[in-house]
């Protein structure tokens, strides 16, 4: 395991940052790191980003997947995943998720009115629930369909179009390098491309040979996505690939401070797990009501808790509650001393 102060390590660390902090333009607006927080159903909600915005050394921000079928009817202030804070607009992408063009570009209008940096169409989600509708990596089974989707979102708006895509749905680069081409003629400014096959979730590793295929196959920014878990990983996805910059999920869950640490080289002390947990707590009731907030505290504690050592155990003791009165007891009691931390989170954890 490489240490801090060890010579070689603070090396890549400073080369890591310096490209991370290279200023990168997707269509016409600039992002000043190339690191961004992926889309993340369940977990990447208001309240959670408020967290990472409290620690900063982000790019972009991707919001939750958001129905584009329910988007142009939503109220901000009590839709579940439509919802942000006006600050955080400059740097929020909306994802949107849906089955044909029509409400694909209602609902990007929508996201362009509300001034948000760029929007995000997911081709990713492999969730069958997703896929039943048509939406989602369903849309890969139909390049033709998926390409008009990107066509007409393109000329919808002005605002930075990016795609999220996976491999498709056999283990084959040559089907995601063809479509790639493709949704850059279609008009997309940036891909974000995570190289697993669907219906595989996140169980068996990606390939990120694949993302230096697609990288290489167009001239837009490819944005690499899957298993970055720590700054060794995030430098070599980025050498090995050529990719223009990565974007992480679970260890942002995890640590919502790493965009900091790598792109600024900011130091957190053992106190930043309480605290880092106790303000998730109380930002979770400041927008939503107890029930709620409850749910999704337990969501974010699954990734929290892989942090540790003993990360089932933690997450048991942290989760053993009624409301989240009962979590905050929690946090107070398992962070009085900081429990051992692993060298790398728990995998195990981590799939789901
Ligand atoms: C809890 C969870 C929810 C997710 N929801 C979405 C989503 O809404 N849209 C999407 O495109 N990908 C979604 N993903 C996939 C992530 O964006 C990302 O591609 C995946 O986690 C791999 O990146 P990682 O290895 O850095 O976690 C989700 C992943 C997780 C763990």
């Amino acid at each position: 395991m490489r240490v801090n102060g060890d010579t070689g390590f603070e090396d890549m660390k400073k080369d890591l940052s310096n490209i991370l902090k290279k200023p990168l333009y997707v269509g016409n607006r600039q992002i000043n790191t190339r690191l961004f927080l992926a889309p993340m159903a369940g977990v990447g909600h208001i309240a959670f980003r408020e967290l990472v915005s409290t620690y900063g050394g982000y790019g972009l921000l991707f919001s939750e997947m958001c129905s584009a079928k329910a988007l142009p009817h939503e109220n901000r202030n009590t839709s579940p995943v439509f919802r942000w804070r006006d600050e955080e607009l400059a740097n929020l992408v909306c994802q949107i998720f849906g089955p044909d063009p029509q409400t694909m570009t209602r609902a990007a209008k929508r996201v362009e009115k509300e001034g948000f940096f760029g929007i995000d169409i997911n081709f990713g989600c492999s969730v069958s629930a997703i896929c039943r509708k048509g939406c989602g990596a369903a849309l890969l089974k139909d390049p033709n369909l998926a390409v008009s989707i990107v066509s007409a979102v393109r000329k919808a708006v002005s605002i930075p179009v990016f795609v999220k895509f996976r491999t498709g749905w056999q283990d084959d680069p040559g089907p995601a390098v063809e479509i790639a081409k493709r949704f850059e003629d279609a008009g997309a400014d940036a891909l974000c491309f995570h190289p697993r096959v669907a219906p595989d979730r996140r169980s068996r590793p990606p390939r990120w040979e694949y993302i230096g295929m697609v990288k290489q196959a167009v001239c837009v920014p490819v944005f690499g996505n899957g298993n970055v878990f720590d700054s060794e990983d995030c430098l070599k996805m980025i050498k090995t690939t050529g990719c223009d910059g990565v974007s992480i999920g679970r260890i942002a869950i995890a640590s919502p401070w790493v965009f900091k640490v790598w792109s600024e080289g900011f130091a957190p002390g053992p106190d930043i797990y309480k605290a880092c947990a106790m303000n998730m707590a109380g930002l979770l009731e400041k927008y939503y009501d107890p029930d709620r907030a409850f749910k999704l505290f337990k969501k974010f504690a699954i990734y929290f808790a892989a942090n540790f050592v003993f990360g089932h155990s933690i997450y048991k003791k942290l989760c053993k509650a009624d409301d989240m009165s009962g979590i905050k007891e929690n946090i107070y009691k398992i962070f009085e001393k900081t429990p051992e931390v692993a060298s790398r989170p728990n995998m195990n954890m981590f799939v789901s």
